[in-house]
């Protein structure tokens, strides 16, 4: 039976009753994609090929070091039952460029944005000029290794078997190192010091079973991120997903500045002030949703997950918040994020290190103005319709969800011009007087799109 991507019901992976077609599927995707795989420590291999042939015997040989969403996902259940840990991550993209160096047409993959590559996109994203990029992002990228694991003996390990295989005739133009960043409470935080990567497009029963919720439905189907591997042996049982990395340095001095300007604006004092941050993300930095609370709920609470916006005009979390621009969860189930299809997987990684503390109320002048950022990694079925429409139609879009809301405060991009008002007090449907945005705080150093092609393909090479 054909997989049906479009299920309405969660994949219930280990079921006895899977068809073959769909295991065909588990054993040949890539992990990562339908479940996030530990990576608290990353390496990131950008790697150019001099000879096709070469770049093909080299990723064939990745495959022995590689594993299978199946085995991922058995592993993933094996730690919960025993604590044994899993093996590491190694991931592969291909950039189109780096398709036509190892010689494939890339006629049959139809997403225009990984058709032309990221550095042609730079208008639609109001993307820094490339030569502004660092200079590795400016070289041509055939291919990606990504190699993440839970500490980092064996992410170094696995980079040394990596570069081993790599022949003569390929380079690695750059390397990108990723380490979680975790507050005090060990929470999984970027570097402005909110919880990450809390929020995402479900897609597994066994997830969507942990988290069912009565106000938001974390479960989207499986078209949300996989698509046929068009030049694998069997596209209808061989499947791959688009992979967009972008590197967004972060000025967390100057974010702070911004919350602390704004919470004067506001006049807000003492416990109130971290609402000013709040409404600029959309959550409290411990997790807390400013939909659901006015305050940071107590420590020892799991981070909520399950709320709308279906009831809440912009007074309890502004409508321009970034998790509110980003994700805009009108209804429960045929919300602008369900019925055009924008909800993908988020992967990302912190990078840089640093020696304060993101999580605490030091004065914004200890904080760090670069060096350190997100390495923004999410899975697409549809670059264009999915990262691309979020930044551009969403985030940078001053106008979207209403006139005049601005542009998403965390990574919107384009000349903020706008004036914003915030609601006085969490909850108050009066305004305050018109603000200015606050500054752009996270800069775009580089990035490319990618196809994480099956393991069938990469066999075949
Ligand atoms: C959620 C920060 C880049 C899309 C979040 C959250 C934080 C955050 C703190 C809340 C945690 C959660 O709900 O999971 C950042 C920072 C970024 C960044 C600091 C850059 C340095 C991006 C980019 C996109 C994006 C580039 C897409 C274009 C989202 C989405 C959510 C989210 C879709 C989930 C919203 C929800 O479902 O409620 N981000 N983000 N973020 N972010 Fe970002």
């Amino acid at each position: 039976m054909p997989v049906d991507l479009s299920n309405g019901k969660p994949l219930a992976w280990d079921s006895a009753k899977l068809d073959a077609d769909t295991k065909a599927m588990l054993d040949n995707l890539q992990p990562n994609i339908l479940q996030a795989h530990v990576r608290e420590s990353m390496s990131l291999l950008l790697v150019h090929f001099g000879d096709g042939p070469d770049g093909r015997r080299f990723l064939r040989s990745l495959v022995p070091l590689m594993k299978s969403a199946r085995k991922h996902l058995e592993e993933v259940r094996e730690f919960n039952r025993s604590k044994k840990t899993g093996t590491p991550y190694v991931g592969v993209g291909i950039s189109k460029i780096g398709y036509l160096k190892l010689g494939d047409s890339t006629t049959k993959f139809t997403d225009n944005a990984f058709k032309s590559g990221m550095k042609r996109r730079k208008d639609t994203l109001s993307d820094p000029a490339v030569g502004a990029w660092e200079k590795h992002y400016q070289e041509e990228i055939h291919a990606i290794v990504l190699i993440g694991d839970a500490t980092p003996e064996p992410v170094a390990a696995t980079r040394e078997r990596v570069l081993a295989l790599l022949p003569k005739t390929a380079k690695i133009v750059g390397e990108e190192k990723g380490e979680g960043l975790r507050d005090a409470q060990g929470r999984g935080i970027e570097h402005f010091g909110y919880v990450d990567g809390r929020s995402q497009p479900l897609f597994l029963a066994d997830q969507v079973a942990a988290e069912s919720g009565t106000n938001w439905n974390p479960f989207f189907p499986l078209s949300h991120v996989l698509v046929p591997d068009p030049l694998a042996p069997h596209p209808s049982r061989h499947f791959g997903s688009y992979l967009v990395l972008r590197k967004l340095e972060q000025n967390v001095r100057a974010f702070r500045e911004a919350e602390e300007a704004l919470a004067d604006a506001l006049g807000l004092k003492g416990d109130d002030r971290p609402l000013a941050g709040a409404m600029l993300v959309g959550r409290f930095r411990n997790g807390t949703p400013l939909r659901l609370h006015g305050k940071p709920s107590s420590e020892g609470h799991p981070v909520q997950n399950d709320f709308s916006y279906r009831d809440d005009p912009g007074s309890k979390c502004p409508v321009s918040a970034h998790i509110r621009k980003a994700n805009p969860r009108d209804s429960r189930d045929g919300g602008l994020e369900r019925t055009l299809g924008v909800m993908m997987a988020r992967r990302g990684q912190t990078y840089g290190r640093r020696s304060d503390r993101p999580w605490d109320d030091a004065p914004a002048a200890t904080r760090p103005t670069g060096g350190v950022g997100l390495l923004f990694m999410a899975f697409n079925s549809s670059l264009q319709n999915q990262f691309e429409f979020t930044q551009q139609s969403w985030a940078d879009n001053a106008d979207f969800p209403a006139q005049g809301t601005g542009h998403d405060p965390v990574i919107g991009q384009g000349k903020r011009d706008v004036k914003v008002r915030y609601p006085k007090a969490w909850g108050s449907t009066k305004l305050s007087g018109p603000q200015h945005q606050v500054p752009q705080t996270v800069t775009m150093k580089g990035g490319e799109y990618f196809f994480m092609p099956s393991l069938a393909y990469l066999k075949s090479l």
